[in-house]
């Protein structure tokens, strides 16, 4: 039965998906390096230094450590600024009413984002609240796809994973979510999505009742 609920944040809770595309198309644009929305698909739940990685293949570009490091604070410094635009008034559709759901039912609710900007984001969004967990990325060893950081949010919310459903919006994370042994919730299109236990187009649709039944 269902216990607890692990959320992802950038592209679930809020659309700081779109802040991190915008982000990293700015520096990939000042490189003039090709950067498409299909191309940042594969960005959605990976770490920074990562993300890097992904723009910078096939560029025929290289750079040191240090110039790297210099580029992914480029890129961090502009997105902080976006992200401090964000009110509460930028929670995606229903997600308050599913969290105050979720609160009233005493259903454990934890968060399992990539992002090291996500503490000032749940900050700005006034909805540290609803959080009884929040894994810090800084102490997660492997990213997703690695089930890592939900089975953190998991222990420390104290709920065996069996009885945890994730919600994700990035491939990478509906893989981490099911090889934590949870279901996966995926919010987004079948071609990204596809694998995840339940697939819903926004986040308007998610309801207490839907995500129950998916443990039953
Ligand atoms: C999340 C997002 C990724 C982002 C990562 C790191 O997983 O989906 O797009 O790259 O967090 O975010 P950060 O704010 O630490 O650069
Ligand atoms: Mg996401």
């Amino acid at each position: 039965h269902l216990e607890a609920v692990i959320f992802d944040l950038d592209g679930v809770i809020t659309d700081s998906a779109e802040y991190h595309y915008q982000a990293w198309k700015t520096l990939a644009d000042g490189l003039d390096v090709p950067f498409d929305r299909d191309k940042n698909e594969r960005l959605k739940g990976v770490s920074r230094m990562e993300s890097l990685e992904i723009i910078l293949e096939n560029s025929g570009l290289s750079f040191t450590k240090a110039e790297k490091e210099r580029l992914a604070k480029q890129k961090n410094d502009n997105y902080k600024l976006m992200i401090q635009r964000i009110t509460p008034a930028d929670l995606l559709p229903g997600i308050a009413e599913l969290l105050t759901s979720l609160q009233e039912q005493g259903i454990a609710v934890g968060l399992a984002s990539a992002s090291q900007n996500a503490a000032l984001i749940l900050e700005r969004l006034e909805a540290g609240h609803w959080f009884q967990a929040v894994a810090d990325p800084g102490d997660i060893r492997k990213g997703k796809p690695d089930p890592e950081i939900f089975l953190r949010a998991a222990e420390m919310l104290d709920v065996p994973p069996c009885n945890c459903i994730g919600v994700e919006d990035a491939a990478a994370g509906v893989m981490a979510i099911q090889a934590a042994g949870m279901k996966a919730v995926g919010i987004g299109s079948v071609e990204q999505l596809g694998a995840a236990d339940l697939l819903l187009a926004s986040t308007i649709e998610l309801t207490v009742t839907k995500l129950q039944k998916l443990l039953a």
